[in-house]
């Protein structure tokens, strides 16, 4: 498919629904996570193909680490098995890996994975996949509010913004949730100021290119305002075709 203006430059998405289409089969949760696994990778050779530029995933929050101790060292063993399996591969199709999250209090097992993946993918430019890992949007505005004030910089929305853990991106244009919640659960609560929220009832291990396709086409039907009124949209763009 060629890339178009309607294709968003920047997605994320809330994975949610490995555990729910676990349980619906009878299958431990963690069957759940790793078809989980299988859903991302899919979507990300999806949004490739797509023109996608940017595509970041809410893979641990900080807020799992409450969950069942099996089921967290379940999802990092997952995590350091799909590091070893997965990254070859995705530097081949050029993705650029980003770990995003708290890393202090993770095992040097999995820092050393997270450092080795990100330098092995520096140098690709296809597509940046940021894996939001012991992530949370709370977490981020503090640990950015922290980094201004020990520059000792104003609290200024700019300072705020290139301190974020995702300054290294644009905000995402489309946010997609799986699993038929719809709340942001913490993920980029400073990022998705403006943008477009979609809701799918599909459970994450059941995403594939078809509900990409819906989620991206629905995102085409939007006006996006960014606070401004819908006459000063059309005539902004009107001068862009002119110009
Ligand atoms: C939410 O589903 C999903 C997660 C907490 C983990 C998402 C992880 C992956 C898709 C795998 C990739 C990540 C790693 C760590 C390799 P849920 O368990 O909350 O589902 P439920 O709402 O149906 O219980």
């Amino acid at each position: 498919m060629t890339p178009s203006t309607t294709i968003p430059r920047h997605i994320a998405i809330v994975m949610d629904g490995n555990g729910r289409w676990a349980k619906q089969r009878f299958l431990p949760r963690l069957a759940g996570h790793k078809q989980g696994v299988e859903a991302l990778r899919r979507c990300v050779s999806a949004c490739i193909e797509r023109g996608v530029r940017v595509l970041t995933v809410f893979a641990f929050s900080s807020e799992n680490w409450n969950r069942p101790q099996d089921e967290v060292s379940g999802l990092m063993n997952l995590l350091a098995g799909a590091l070893a399996r997965e990254v070859p591969g995705l530097s081949q199709e050029g993705v650029q890996l980003h770990f995003v999250g708290e890393r202090a209090s993770l095992s040097d097992k999995v820092k050393a994975g997270f450092a080795q993946a990100e330098t092995s993918t520096a140098a690709n430019h296809r597509l940046i996949l940021n894996v939001c890992f012991n992530y949370g949007g709370r977490w981020d505005i503090a640990q950015a509010a922290e980094r201004v004030a020990a520059q000792g910089l104003p609290m200024t929305e700019g300072n705020l913004s290139a301190a974020m853990a995702l300054s290294h991106v644009a905000d995402p244009d489309l946010l997609i949730r799986t699993g038929g919640e719809s709340r942001i659960s913490n993920f980029l609560l400073w990022q998705t100021a403006y943008s477009e929220l979609y809701f799918s009832t599909a459970l994450w291990p059941e995403f594939g290119a078809e509900q990409l396709d819906a989620a991206i086409a629905d995102f085409a039907t939007r006006e996006r305002r960014f606070g401004q009124i819908s006459e000063q949209i059309k005539h902004s763009s009107q001068q862009r075709v002119v110009a």
